[in-house]
């Protein structure tokens, strides 16, 4: 596989997390403001949280496609798993950040639905709130930012694989 096609694919799972996190911070703002002050559940608050689940999915996909496919950290890993789980960022890329980043994707899922499914406008923004919360800690706290880990950490700069940083 060329080269290119991983750093297209890894770039594409860089930038994402910015929609993420963005959409996410957006949504829970809107839904705790909703919930205290029992405003209806508007379009805008309906759009947040699709942009915020939808994202979180597709970057599930592409998530995947480089644990899989493209990255040599975990095709390192899985040569030996067992000497990978003596490595720190093998153990992060192989085992830590596949198991919260999926956790975090299946919260925000069930956030959605039951935040769908709710009866009135309040208990919509109730359960937005509560989940899409837990679901962007985990996210936070999951992400490879610059002060994670040595080895595991990877800069902000969503273009790093072109620019060499
Ligand atoms: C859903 C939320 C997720 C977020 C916000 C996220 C975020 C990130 C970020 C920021 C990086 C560093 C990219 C860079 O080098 O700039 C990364 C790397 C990586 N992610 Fe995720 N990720 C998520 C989910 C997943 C999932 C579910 C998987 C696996 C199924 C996954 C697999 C990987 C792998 C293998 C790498 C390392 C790629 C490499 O350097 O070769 N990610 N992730």
């Amino acid at each position: 596989m060329p080269e290119i096609v991983y750093d297209i694919v890894l770039f594409l799972h860089s930038i994402l997390r910015y929609v993420i996190v963005l959409a996410a911070l957006g949504a829970v703002v809107l839904a705790f403001r909703g919930w205290f002050t029992r405003q209806a559940f508007t379009a805008l608050d309906e759009r947040l949280g699709m942009i915020f689940t939808s994202s979180m999915h597709l970057q599930l996909l592409i998530g995947l496609l480089l644990y899989a496919v493209f990255s040599p950290l975990t095709q390192a890993a899985f040569m030996n798993m067992g000497a990978a789980m003596t490595s720190a960022p093998l153990r992060f890329y192989a085992v830590e950040h596949i198991a919260m980043m999926i956790l975090a994707v299946i919260v925000a899922t069930v956030g959605r639905v039951l935040s769908r499914r709710a009866k009135d406008d309040a208990a919509k923004h109730r359960m937005a709130a509560i989940f899409y919360t837990i679901a962007i800690i985990l996210v936070f706290v999951s992400i490879p930012w610059p002060w994670a880990a040595e080895g595991a950490a990877r800069p902000l700069n969503p273009f790093h694989m072109f620019t060499g940083d």
